[in-house]
């Protein structure tokens, strides 16, 4: 059931600790107990963290080195990390407890909004090929010093950059975090580290009647696909972009497309098929990266498309209700593999635009690291929020939560969760980078 993490056998926490139990020099003993000491007047803490925090400090570059060789012995060209299996491990998983992230919005904490099973928390994402390295918070931190990490995207996104947070967020002491909500900048400041952890809205990447985080037009949405300085000026300079547009496109089979600028007034549109649309959202957004982005010293992320599950026949549940029901990933993916992908089932993927995407980003001068989480995360029918969570910003109440075919979200997902896999291959992606 667990197959051993291969490739990551040297960094366990508290190595250096056990090596010096193993000697029986008492000399040792006594330096090491002033290096404590010294510890714990240094970081005037609990005595628990500030060793965590001063062995850290003596071993973080020694730390990072070890993950990047343990990352080289599995050179990520040479291994597909999105081809493999999820496999149930409560041991490692999840990274981190749902009520130890004080950052989770309400939308997501799905077992203090009522859910029963647990489950969902504990599968591990298994590469066929090698394995992904475990996730160290204080290592991630070391690569992000002094820089911006920044998603940007839709409410997926959003989703994921929640985890992020919770991901790196318990290794920071009280008071030395925050965050700023400004427009649709929201920005997690650690600093320690003098690192951000930022989130920036913008659901078509391009310009948009829906571009107001709070004040949107979800029914009637009109884009300009050939518009997008106005946001790519708040992204130019950060070191980590990580891009997604996808379930805003999903609503109907035509895209509106403005006849002209919002800023003039226009309001006349074409509608025009979603894969054209998108297509030419994509060649602007290519042209910005082009542009704008300076390889040595930004690295461009692209998540693929976050699937739904709304159509419980398409995993051969017939008495299933939307995601509802669900507590275990779909087992036998070739009954989904045979549904038509190409006209947007209710499965949720429309595998014309997740070609589009990898088309573009193979295409452009500056390299775009494609994240290929589409299909691996079409298993996961049990990892959404299904009714434990919010609509229109207040937590479903009892009646409704009793009717989920009405009001169960299959497109979202709880935290911890399936984002935090996603952002375990970012993290593969960024501590292996030299
Ligand atoms: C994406 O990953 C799936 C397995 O999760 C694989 O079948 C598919 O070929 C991959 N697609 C690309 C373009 O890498
Ligand atoms: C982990 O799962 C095993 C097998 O289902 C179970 O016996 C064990 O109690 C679980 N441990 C925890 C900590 O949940
Ligand atoms: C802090 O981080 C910002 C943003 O990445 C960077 O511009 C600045 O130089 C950093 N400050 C220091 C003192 O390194
Ligand atoms: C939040 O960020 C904005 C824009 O950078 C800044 O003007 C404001 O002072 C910040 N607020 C807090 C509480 O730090
Ligand atoms: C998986 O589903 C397919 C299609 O419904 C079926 O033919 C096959 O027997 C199933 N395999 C298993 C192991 O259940
Ligand atoms: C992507 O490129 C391939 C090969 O050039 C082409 O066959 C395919 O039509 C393209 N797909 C999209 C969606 O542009």
């Amino acid at each position: 059931m667990q197959p051993s993490r291969t490739g990551v056998p040297f960094f366990e926490t508290g190595s250096t600790m056990k090596q010096t139990k193993k000697s029986s020099n008492l000399s040792i003993f006594v330096i090491v107990f002033f290096l404590l000491l010294f510890g714990v007047f240094m970081y005037n803490d609990n005595l628990k963290s500030s060793i965590a925090d001063f062995s850290f400090s003596t071993t973080s570059s020694k730390r990072l080195k070890n993950v990047q060789e343990s990352i080289k012995n599995v050179p990520l060209e040479d291994c597909d990390l999105f081809t493999g299996e999820w496999v149930f491990d409560n041991k490692t998983h999840p990274l981190y407890k749902e009520e130890e992230c004080e950052f989770l919005t309400e939308q997501v904490t799905c077992l203090r909004n009522g859910r029963k099973d647990s489950l969902y928390q504990n599968w591990r994402w298994q590469p066929r090929d090698c394995s992904l390295p475990k996730f160290e918070a204080k290592v991630l931190l070391e690569k992000l010093r002094n820089k911006r990490l920044m998603f940007v995207g839709d409410s997926l996104n959003r989703n994921q950059w929640e985890s992020m947070v919770c991901l790196v967020q318990s290794v920071i002491p009280p008071g030395r975090k925050s965050l700023n909500r400004t427009g649709s900048l929201t920005v997690f400041q650690i600093q320690d580290y003098n690192a951000t952890v930022e989130f920036y809205w913008a659901p078509f990447l391009v310009e948009s009647n829906s571009d107001d985080p709070k004040m949107h037009s979800v029914i009637d949405r009109v884009i300009m696909p050939e518009s997008i300085e106005k946001h790519g000026v708040n992204w130019k300079g950060v070191d980590f972009l990580v891009f997604n547009s996808y379930i805003w496109w999903m609503n109907t089979v035509s895209i509106k497309v403005l006849r002209g600028s919002f800023d003039d007034g226009d309001t006349e549109y074409d509608e025009i098929k979603r894969p054209v649309a998108y297509k030419r959202m994509l060649r602007t957004f290519g042209d910005w990266v082009d542009h704008n982005i300076d390889p040595l010293s930004t690295t461009v992320f692209f998540m693929s498309m976050s699937p739904l599950h709304i159509k419980s026949s398409d995993w051969d549940n017939p008495v299933g209700i939307k995601c509802a029901l669900e507590t275990t990933p779909i087992s036998n993916m070739s009954f989904i593999v045979n549904t038509d992908y190409i006209q947007f089932s209710e499965v949720g993927t429309d595998y014309r635009l997740f070609s589009a995407v990898e088309n573009v980003t193979q295409s452009l001068k500056v390299p775009i690291h494609f994240l290929n989480i589409t299909a691996l995360s079409e298993y996961r029918k049990d990892a959404h929020t299904s009714v434990y969570t919010i609509k229109q910003g207040k937590l479903l109440t009892r009646e409704q939560q009793a009717d989920p075919a009405n009001f169960a979200d299959c497109i979202h997902w709880c935290l911890p969760g399936l984002p935090d896999t996603w952002n375990e291959f970012l993290y593969t992606h960024i501590v292996s980078q030299r």
